[in-house]
């Protein structure tokens, strides 16, 4: 080898360690972002997080053990900071709320279903969301809405308590909890949406459709390697099929509906209109011209009902199931749950929405229920409306802010004995004084907090309420002999009882 030869060998080696080094490294450098593990050239963090075989709730759980209240990861080109901390979250989501309150880019995928980011979670900062949330809340969340709309629970609620007791007849006395409440609530969201009532069938129809949006929605390897995007052609054809079928599936309730509302009349007997005009969430769409977007069309209703039931859904189906649960582990429990439940309705009268909100030790249970397993781990993906900073590090505005609020409720600085299952410590101890709403300070924030927190967070409660309390007041739930019920969790949008709960229930 020449002489020449070897120095261009050494500078190539001292250059490749050089660039090594400069784009392996998260975080830190000239851009002082929050530093993070060491990536790889290109893809930093990206593969190992793919060979880990884990879903990324478990791997952010182990890094936060080491990097603490704020890291960097770099997924491919996807820049994300995490957060972790009580009070970084709370800095940036309440005391300097608005700086922190957009959301990141869509990948071309979310785009086909949220029509360009018209839906009140994917809006960014502005005046598009501030129109659109505005109106979700008056026309579904407002007291007298929510009174007005009652009706559809006690349907509801009672088409439930039958379908527990032919599964139960059908089974040999025991249930599925998940799936029944989950068709309860998707019914109940339905309703208010197009103010139908619809069969079973048309229910789980819809619910299918959705569950398919929410995964093919999922991030995947385009959205943060976009190099990669002519290679998943398939599954953008795939996505605006799904459209198709979402639309051909919820397009016919919105014509029924207006039918309704403009001719007064039920249009079919396939799907009975029974909310009077104007209480239906699709009515106030139909008129309505949100800030920077012309009058919404089918393919923007669509979309904003769709975001009401996916929602809604899975979160408090989710919560309902890990409360059952327990119930069924802790037979101490469910009888105190029980007598407080027989003391405000009697042992044959029937559970009302006032009556739920008058159970101190129901309200402790779904509390604890909540703290113990946050349905999301993380909230959905914020972003900085500018360049800004947090905890002494930049943070760029593209980059997605996520905060990790798991860790929050397992704290044992914030909570005696966080595995414990105990809700007694929301009525004296460490959980009396918790807002859930992380106003006052973040301890629990499962609904999120300041400006982008669930704009349904009460309406959730209440739908979990209801359901704990009938079904404990209607029966006694035990383990199936043989086979208790097992608390591995994994991650199904949500984070979910791995094997469904299956329980005995016996009428009381
Ligand atoms: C136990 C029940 C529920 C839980 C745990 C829950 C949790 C959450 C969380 C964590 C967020 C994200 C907050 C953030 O990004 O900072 C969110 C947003 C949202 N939720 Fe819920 N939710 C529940 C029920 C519902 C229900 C019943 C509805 C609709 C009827 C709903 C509609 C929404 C909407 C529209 C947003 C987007 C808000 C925005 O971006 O401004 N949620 N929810």
């Amino acid at each position: 080898m020449d002489l020449i030869d070897l120095v261009i060998l050494i500078s190539g080696l001292i250059f490749l360690c050089l660039w090594w080094r400069y784009s392996s490294t998260t975080g830190g450098g000239p851009k002082n972002l929050p530093p993070g593990p060491r990536g790889w050239p290109l893809v930093g963090n990206l593969v190992q997080v793919i060979l880990q075989r884990r879903h990324f709730i478990f791997i952010v759980r182990d890094l936060r053990k080491k990097y603490g209240p704020i890291f960097t990861m770099q997924m491919g080109q996807r820049t994300m900071v995490i957060v972790t901390s009580s009070q970084l979250i709370h800095e940036a989501l309440v005391q300097r709320g608005p700086e922190f309150a957009s959301r990141p880019p869509d990948s071309p995928i979310r785009l086909v279903f949220s029509v360009g980011k018209c839906a009140i979670n994917s809006a960014e900062y502005g005046p598009l969301w501030r129109s659109l949330r505005r109106n979700f809340v008056t026309e579904l969340i407002t007291p007298t809405r929510v009174k007005q709309c009652s009706w559809i629970r006690t349907w509801a609620m009672e088409s439930h308590m039958k379908r527990l007791n032919s599964e139960a007849f059908d089974n040999g006395l025991f249930v599925e909890v998940m799936s029944s409440c989950r068709l309860t609530i998707c019914s109940i969201l339905i309703c208010l949406c197009f103010g139908a009532k619809i069969s079973e069938e048309r229910i789980k129809h819809i619910e299918s459709i959705l569950k398919d949006v929410m995964l093919i929605t999922s991030p995947q390897l385009p959205d943060f390697l976009p190099i990669l995007t002519p290679l998943f052609r398939r599954q953008m054809r795939e996505a605006k099929e799904l459209r198709k079928r979402q639309m051909e599936c919820l397009v016919p309730l919105i014509r029924n509906r207006k039918a309704f509302v403009e001719k007064g009349q039920n249009p079919n007997s396939e799907s009975e209109m029974v909310s009077p005009i104007g209480a239906a969430y699709v009515d106030s769409l139909f008129g309505l011209e949100p800030t920077g977007r012309e009058q919404l069309g089918e393919q923007e209703i669509v979309t904003l009902c769709s975001e009401v039931i996916s929602a809604g859904t899975d979160t408090s189906a989710t919560t309902a199931e890990w409360a059952m649960h327990h119930l069924v582990l802790n037979q101490e429990i469910q009888e105190k749950l029980y007598k407080e439940i027989v003391a405000a309705v009697g042992k044959d009268g029937l559970v009302k929405e006032e009556d739920v909100e008058k159970m101190p030790y129901l309200d402790a249970v779904v509390k604890e229920t909540l703290r113990r397993h946050p349905p999301g781990h993380f909230l959905l993906s914020h972003a900085a409306i500018k360049d800004t900073e947090l905890g002494g590090y930049s943070i760029p505005a593209g980059v997605h802010v996520e905060f990790y609020t798991a860790w929050l409720t397992e704290d044992p600085d914030m909570w005696s004995d966080p595995g414990e299952f105990r809700p007694e410590r929301f009525l004296e101890g460490d959980g009396v004084d918790v807002d859930v709403t992380g106003t006052r300070g973040v301890k629990m924030v499962p609904f999120g907090a300041g400006r982008r927190i669930c704009p349904a967070w009460s309406l959730g409660i209440l739908h979990i309420n209801l359901l704990i309390a009938r079904m404990v007041h209607a029966y006694k739930w035990l383990p199936v002999p043989g086979a208790p019920p097992d608390p591995t969790e994994t991650y199904a949008f949500t984070v979910v009882m791995k094997n469904s709960l299956k329980a005995v229930i016996l009428p009381r």
